[in-house]
């Protein structure tokens, strides 16, 4: 974890435009505008545009993740590094073209005001109709001029579980009683309850439930939230459909299972963004991303899958000293 850093900084608001109703933001160096269609972020030697609908889907998630494991790019140019108590904003830091005409820029804030400077923005610039959190085709349209601000919570669905999801006391799966119908897509599946039987001394105590019955009933896409936790063993699970609206950069390793139908991975050299390889993983499959990669992952349909996160405090820095390996399995163990 960062030390704070002593200053803390405020987003500032500009006037609604008059012809859209929007908002701009100024937040350290940076400044952020939408428009209809797009998003325009300027820092002090440079600017970006990114499509409106790509910037919210990325930015609510950051904000919900808690800027998650390392880096978080919105696309090649823009995002955010985690160091767990500051987070960095970025803009072409890891685009070589950036670099090399020197137009790149990086600035560290501490983690509670970049989370309160997305939220204002996102809050003022989503309206009614449009849930950045759903998949494209189960939710409205971004673009356009402000109308209404959208009712309820900005993020749901991230509220992880302390132990087991399920458990007395810890959040509970999802169900129609809580709201959540199955997906169109998953109207296929059988979804039996397991069925317990314990040993006697142990009544009680042991839990389980029907995982595939909780993810089908997503209302949200690509939100790996926090199901089990062993240690500092993570197990995430996750309904996926269209593009990750982001693309990670890992400062650890992370391990996949795929549960259902597929997912197609691109995977790039974290820092270069240069092409590292492709990845289709189908149901059953389970992959490894090593520790210096970023990935997106598109699902044609509707799929299922399961992530795995070491919450170990400090493995980032293992890992950039490089005393730790970037794969988690290499090929001499195997002999
Ligand atoms: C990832 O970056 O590893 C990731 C993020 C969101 C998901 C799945 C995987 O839904
Ligand atoms: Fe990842």
């Amino acid at each position: 974890m960062n030390a704070a850093l002593k200053d803390k900084v405020h987003v500032i608001a500009s006037e609604p435009d008059p012809v859209l109703g929007y908002r701009k933001y100024k937040f350290g160096s940076f400044s952020f505008e939408r428009d209809a269609y797009f998003v325009h972020v300027r820092w002090p030697k440079g600017m970006h545009t990114i499509e409106v609908d790509r910037f919210l889907r990325a930015m609510v998630r950051d904000i919900g993740w808690g800027f998650f494991y390392g880096w978080i790019f919105f696309d090649d140019v823009f995002g955010t590094q985690n160091h767990y108590g500051t987070v960095d904003i970025f803009a072409g830091t890891y685009s070589k073209g950036h670099r090399d005409t020197k137009v790149d820029f990086l600035e560290t804030f501490n983690t509670d005001d970049v989370r309160a400077a997305f939220e204002t923005i996102s809050v003022n610039w989503i309206n009614e109709g449009y849930d950045p959190l759903r998949a494209p085709m189960e939710t409205g349209s971004p673009l356009g001029p402000k109308t209404r601000e959208a009712k309820g919570p900005l993020l749901r669905g991230f509220d992880p579980a302390r132990r087991m999801m399920g458990l007395p006391g810890d959040v509970t799966p999802r169900s129609d009683a809580s709201g959540h119908p199955i997906n169109r897509a998953f109207a296929d599946v059988t979804y039996d309850k397991p069925t317990i039987e314990q040993e006697p001394g142990f009544e009680g105590q042991i839990h389980a439930f029907n995982l595939y019955d909780h993810i089908a009933r997503a209302d949200i896409t690509w939100n790996p939230s926090f199901t089990s936790i062993t240690g500092a063993c993570i197990c995430c699970v996750t309904s996926e459909e269209h593009m990750l609206p982001v693309i990670h950069g890992n400062d650890r390793n992370e391990w996949f299972i795929q549960l259902t139908d597929e997912i197609h991975w691109n995977i790039q050299d974290k820092n270069t963004g240069n092409p590292r390889g492709r990845i289709v993983m189908k149901s059953g499959d389970v992959c490894a991303m090593p520790a210096d990669i970023r990935h997106q992952g598109f699902a044609p349909k509707r799929s299922m899958l399961m992530v795995m996160e070491n919450g170990t405090p400090g493995l980032e820095q293992r890992y950039a000293k490089g005393e730790l390996e970037l794969f988690p399995i290499t090929a001499s163990r195997w002999k």
